[in-house]
């Protein structure tokens, strides 16, 4: 008979860096399993509709009551639950905060997260960790696994749109999954960010980075594009700019033409989760409205794109759907991120986390209290 006692480990930011969070090959390797769960259906995510990305806690854009914060753009938190099955078997709950201003005004990161980790039977907590890089990681490898499966085998050039931590980890997985790259060039607003980044990356992996000077440039006859800006502004990718047979595979906010919508191979990380942001984002007041990738959304529903022609990365990942990568169709990834990349790379860390002894045990009860 299992104990009643419960205690759960905590893991630390340097617990998580000694139980190897940052290791992307073998994150990126977690994403194709997850993806591939995804894929076949053993999973649930939170809402009615079980395939919700998560529940929003929004602060309203003029607060009625003293100390309540204001809202704005990438100012939120959100609460991210779901279940993944396979050898996995464990239920997660990411929770998080963020502020854009929190680098210039606290010198603190944009995001704060934390992921809890359960037992599916029993509720039991098995762990909870600090995320900001288990987050990171998983944002940046679920992208790598998308050149995996949608980039040219032959692809030399990458294109990176802003250069904030999440560009970081994409880069970082897309050089690691590409092995015939030969360049990357990076736009941000920030210049002094920009530069930054090129340095640093072009340091840790071996391959030219330069910053180049407009959005156009950092696009125009790449074989992969990504992009991950964050604020107000919504950039426009004409599809003239983009390469045939290229890749755009976006983790961050971003708009395209109709016409790369229709011709284009249509990769969202899970269209049942998009489906869901559209009925969930439809019982907001209209001015307060956002529904991602809409216009993908209208096109279906007008009829120009149908349904069956649309594949998650999942279905990609488990054999159950077509793309031929190396064709000169042009390959549109689209990541809004699912609990599911999580919970993975969560499971890979707490087993590392256990089989090493890192961490610190809490205990919450020696016996629980019974009413
Ligand atoms: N899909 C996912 O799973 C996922 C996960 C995490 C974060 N994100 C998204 O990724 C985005 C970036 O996250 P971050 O933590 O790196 O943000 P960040 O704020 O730390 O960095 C963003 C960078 O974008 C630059 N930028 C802003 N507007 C720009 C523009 N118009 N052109 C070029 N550069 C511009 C900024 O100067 C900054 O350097 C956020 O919007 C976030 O919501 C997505």
């Amino acid at each position: 008979m299992s104990s009643s006692k419960l205690a759960l480990k905590f893991l630390s930011q340097k617990d998580m860096i000694a139980a190897g969070v940052t290791d992307m090959k073998h994150c990126i390797n977690m994403m194709d399993e997850a993806f591939t769960l995804l894929g076949k259906g053993d999973y649930v995510m939170g809402g009615s509709t079980r395939n919700s990305h998560g529940q929003r806690v929004w602060f309203p854009k003029e607060p009625q009551f003293a100390g309540m914060p204001k809202g704005g753009p990438d100012q939120r938190f959100m609460s991210l639950p779901g279940y993944l099955g396979g050898r996995f078997r464990i239920c997660g709950n990411k929770w998080y905060g963020s502020n854009v201003n929190n680098p210039k005004n606290h010198g603190l990161p944009r995001s704060i997260l934390m992921m809890t980790l359960n037992d599916p039977e029993t509720a039991r907590p098995l762990a909870i960790m600090e995320a900001n890089i288990l987050s990171g990681m998983r944002t940046g490898a679920t992208v790598g696994l998308s050149a995996r499966y949608l980039a040219r085998d032959d692809s030399e050039s990458l294109g990176v749109i802003a250069a904030g931590p999440i560009s970081k980890y994409c880069t970082t997985a897309i050089v690691n999954e590409l092995p015939s790259l030969k360049k990357v060039v990076v736009f941000d607003i920030n210049e002094e960010a920009a530069n930054k980044f090129c340095a640093e990356m072009s340091a840790k992996l071996d391959i030219e980075v330069v910053p180049v000077s407009s959005f156009a440039d950092a696009v125009k006859g790449q074989d992969v594009i990504t992009s991950a800006i964050s604020g107000d502004h919504t950039p426009l990718f004409e599809d003239s700019w983009l390469k045939e047979g290229s890749l755009l595979t976006l983790p961050g906010r971003a708009n395209v033409e109709d016409d790369f919508l229709r011709k284009a191979y249509v990769v969202p990380d899970g269209w049942e989760m998009q489906k869901t942001y559209k009925i969930e984002g439809l019982m907001l007041p209209e001015d307060e409205r956002t529904i991602p990738h809409i216009q993908l959304h209208n096109l279906v529903d007008s009829g120009e794109i149908k349904e069956s022609d649309i594949h998650d990365l999942g279905k990609v990942a488990a054999g159950l759907a077509n793309i031929d990568k190396n064709s000169a169709r042009k390959k549109y990834f689209i990541s809004n991120g699912m609990i599911l990349q999580d919970i993975a790379w969560a499971t890979a860390m707490y087993e590392s986390a256990v089989e090493k002894g890192l961490g610190q045990d809490l205990v919450m009860w020696d016996e629980p209290y019974l009413v």
